[in-house]
């Protein structure tokens, strides 16, 4: 028990997040590593497609993902609720309390091909036949809510994007279905033996997420 223990206490851990999990992950990091001094923690911020090819390659030890590759041989263990939401300058007088469809024809800023956040709305999109008729490709979340912040045009992001940002910003506004919900996922390669470090980490998180059972 204590050999383990000490294993525990050193050692490299590499994690590797998508880009919108870089908000949840770094604060819960100060705590893992003040109390595992011994560890020493790399983190990888990336997009989705580009966190898979990493899996692929057995780069990390531990991958978090909102919608882990469903194709892969990997474990995934949910252990934060995400929440995507529609927002709009803190001025805008469009159209509010309705469908997504209805803001179809508002410009709407939208991440990458190869984002999480992108897939997500692409589904939800295609479910319900909406085509926005004035996307525009902005690839980081900051620069998104900072483009919305300062009247460019509405935009779907994560709940967590807004977190320590003035309030009166961005408006939230309230569209049918919205938020979407899905959870953060702590996921591992199931051929790649798990050090004690990733195996402490990932006790770590099912202690400070908000996933019971
Ligand atoms: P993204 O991923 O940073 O690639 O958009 C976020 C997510 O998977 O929810």
């Amino acid at each position: 028990y204590i050999q383990a223990l000490q294993g525990m206490e050193t050692g490299t851990l590499k994690i590797a997040v998508v880009t919108t999990a870089k908000y949840v992950i770094p604060p819960l990091l100060a705590d893992f590593c003040n109390a595992h001094p011994g560890i020493e923690v790399t983190l990888k911020v990336a997009n989705r497609a580009q966190l898979i090819e990493r899996l692929k390659n057995n780069q990390d030890d531990i991958y978090i993902f909102s919608q882990p590759p469903e194709d892969m041989p990997i474990t995934a263990e949910a252990f934060l609720l995400n929440k995507l939401s529609v927002i709009a300058p803190h001025n805008y007088s469009g159209p509010d309390h309705c469908t997504l469809a209805s803001l179809a024809d508002q410009r709407v800023l939208l991440r990458e091909q190869g984002s999480g956040t992108r897939k997500l709305i692409d589904e939800y999109c295609r479910k319900n036949g909406i085509e926005f008729t004035q996307p525009m490709i902005i690839e980081s979340n900051e620069a998104i809510r900072l483009a919305v912040a300062t009247g460019l045009g509405i935009a779907i992001i994560s709940e967590h994007t807004l977190a320590h940002t003035p309030t009166d910003d961005v408006k939230l506004l309230s569209v049918n279905d919205f938020p979407l919900h899905n959870h953060w996922q702590a996921v591992t390669l199931n051929s790649r033996p798990e050090s004690l470090a990733a195996s402490g980490f990932k006790q770590f998180l099912r202690e400070h997420g908000d996933v019971t059972g």
